[in-house]
Order: C-alpha cells, then structure tokens, then sequence
C-alpha cells in the first residue's frame, strides 16, 4: 500500500494505493460512515464491472451503500444530467457534513465533484477513480466541472475530495486503448519535471501497457505524488506550477475539437500527439535540443500513442487548428499561454508564442 498526502492545510487528504483496495473499502471508508448507506455515483459500465465489488465490501461491513447510476460517456458531464443528479440527491437527503462517493473515470468524477461543491453549498465527496487517466490525474487536486455550449470544463469549481482510493485491479477490465490514453498522462509527468521518471518509461512503461502489478503501482505512485506536490503548490492555477500539468494540453485541444472531442481521438490520445507537438515545437524555436524532441516522439509511437497530426487521424491546416486554440479556457487577455520545454523534465509556461508562428510550424510538421 503507498499513501501519497495531498499537503492542504485542514483541507489535506489522502490518496491511497492498493491492488484490491476496492474489495477492503470499508477499513478506509468506515470513518465517514453517518448510519446511513453512503451514495455513490457511477456509470452503466462501472456499475456492471466495479460497484458490485464495493458495495460487496461496504454491506458486508454493515455500512452499506447504494447506487445512482448514470449513462457512461463525456455527454454525462451535463447540466442536465447535472440537475438530475442533484435531484437524486436531494431526494436521498444528502446533509452538508455526508461523503457521496464517485465510482468511474474522469467524467464521474468531474460532474461528482461540482455537485458536491454546490449541493447545500457543498458537501465532502470521495473519489474512486477506475480508469488509468483518472488514477493518475483528474481524481487528484479538485478540479470540478461540466461542460457547456462553450466548450469542454467551462462551468465548474475547486472542491477537494476528502480521500481518493485507487485500486490498480480495476484496469484489468479497461479497454487497453483506453489504459494506453492514459499512459500519456503518466508520461507527461517525466516530461514536465522528472526525467528519470521518463528513462523510466521508456525502459518500463510497456510492462504497465501489459498489466504488470509492479509496474502499475510504481507509475501510478510516482504521478500521484508529483500531481500532489504541484496541487499543494498551487492549488488553483494561480502561480504557474499547476498550469504545467497542461503539456500537450493547448495542441491536444485543438486536435480534440477538430475530432468533435468524440472517440475518434480520446483525451489522453490528443494530450499524447500535443506533447510531441509541444516538444518539436520547442526544438524548432532553438529551446530544447532534437534529440531530445525525437526522444518523445519515438516513446509515444513505441507505445503506440499518436505522436503527429497524421498518427491522430488529423488532416486540417494549421490555421484551422490555431482556430480552435482560440477558444481554448487557459486564454487570457487575448493571449494564449503555452507549456513549451526547454529539455525533458523542463516544462515552462510560455506567454511570447505567436499564434501564426504556431501555424506555420504545424503546417511545416504536417508536411514533414
Ligand atoms: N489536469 C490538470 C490539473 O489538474 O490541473
């Protein structure tokens, strides 16, 4: 078991890390108990795959547990499915001072969350994150959010969890492209700040493709430790530190809506092919060296990930890309900050980039 602090003052909490942690719930469940069956939120999919395991632990336990059950997909991530949940909540009278617990990946999650800041004017909620991407990412650091007709995340809130508890187990049910969209975020951290967490990677990152119980409890520890020191630094994004978590992310969006943000490219997928963007972007402005940008690019092709507009199925011009980015959240008074690196494990945020410069160098990768 690895027990990562996320360092908040009175709001710290702790994530926890065991293979089957889900079926032994209960030990770490059991403080937050009221008398009453804990709600927890989930989807179609996590319902039939992981619920029947913790509510197994939690009956058995005498705590209890019921589900509310929602449809799987980004769609969920919804005012109205927003309205409903509330709704169920409601109904179930939910206090201010209960833990409702979110079952499921980065949607669950996210929609989870915002409802438990706004329910009452916020109530404790738990995350159990059953997808890699979740694991190593959204479940950590209380971002909250749904999506509006503006785009992805843009109605939401800070609210940290009380406790995350990830169980490596679950994966075994995961689509392994789904595993592999994931595995992008895992690399992200080695290149943002750890480049012997990318050596790493690059040596022992197919053994958690595989599903080898060493090599996912190491990755999933090391990145929830790094997200946890960068969350506890700066909490809401305001010093710079926790924007570095956006590598890949301003490419990877302009790639997720030409996609129409659907399962032709999933969000780790684009984050993977805008990292490599990032890195080769860098090397072309004299940043960081080519070695270093190949280095990238070879790893997430190695693994499988797209790595260039071609391996993301993309076929737009790089005007119609830099479009996108305009409607990207992280603009600020008309300019759009970029996390460019000037080597691995040497992530910055940079405010100078040139929108038309970053069109002509995507036109210029496109072309090869
Ligand atoms: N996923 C980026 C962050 O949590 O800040």
């Amino acid at each position: 078991m690895r027990v990562i602090t996320v360092g908040l003052g009175d709001r710290s909490y702790d994530v926890v890390i065991e293979d089957g942690i889900l079926d032994r719930a209960a030990a770490h469940l059991g403080r937050f108990a009221t008398g009453r069956p804990f709600t927890v939120i989930t989807d179609e999919t996590v319902a039939q795959a992981q619920w029947p395991r913790l509510k197994a632990a939690l009956d058995k336990a005498g705590i209890g547990a019921e589900a509310i059950v929602l449809p799987a997909g980004e769609s969920t991530k919804s005012w109205s499915h927003l309205e409903h949940l509330l709704d169920q909540l409601l109904l179930r009278e939910v206090e201010r001072g209960d833990h409702i617990i979110a079952l499921g990946g980065g949607v669950i999650g996210d929609l989870v969350g915002f409802a438990a800041s706004i329910l009452k004017r916020g109530c404790h909620f738990i995350q159990i994150p059953t997808t890699l991407l979740s694991q190593v990412d959204s479940s950590v650091g209380g971002k909250t959010a749904i999506n509006a007709r503006a785009g992805k995340n843009m109605v939401g809130s800070f609210h940290q969890p009380a406790l995350v508890l990830i169980d490596p187990t679950v994966l075994d049910t995961l689509d392994p492209r789904e595993v592999r969209a994931g595995y992008a975020e895992v690399v992200k951290y080695g290149l943002i700040g750890d480049p012997e967490f990318f050596l790493w990677c690059e040596t022992l990152g197919h053994r958690l493709l595989e599903g080898d119980s060493d090599a996912r409890a190491y990755a999933i520890g090391a990145s929830v430790a790094a997200k946890a020191a960068i969350v506890g630094e700066d909490e809401r994004e305001t010093s710079g530190r926790r924007a570095l978590l956006n590598l890949g992310h301003t490419f990877g969006h302009a790639l997720e809506a030409e996609t129409g943000f659907s399962s032709l490219l999933l969000h780790g997928e684009g984050v993977a092919a805008g990292m490599a963007l990032a890195f080769r972007y860098s090397a072309v402005r004299g940043l960081c060296s080519v070695e270093d940008a190949a280095r990238v690019t070879a790893h997430l092709r190695n693994v499988g990930l797209p790595y260039d507009l071609a391996s993301a199925g993309i076929t737009a011009s790089g005007a119609t890309l830099v479009a996108h980015m305009l409607h990207d959240k992280k603009r600020t008074g008309g300019t759009l900050p970029f996390l460019l690196a000037r080597g691995i494990g040497q992530t910055y945020l940079d405010k100078t980039v040139e929108l038309a410069e970053v069109e002509h160098f995507l036109d210029a990768d496109q072309a090869g």
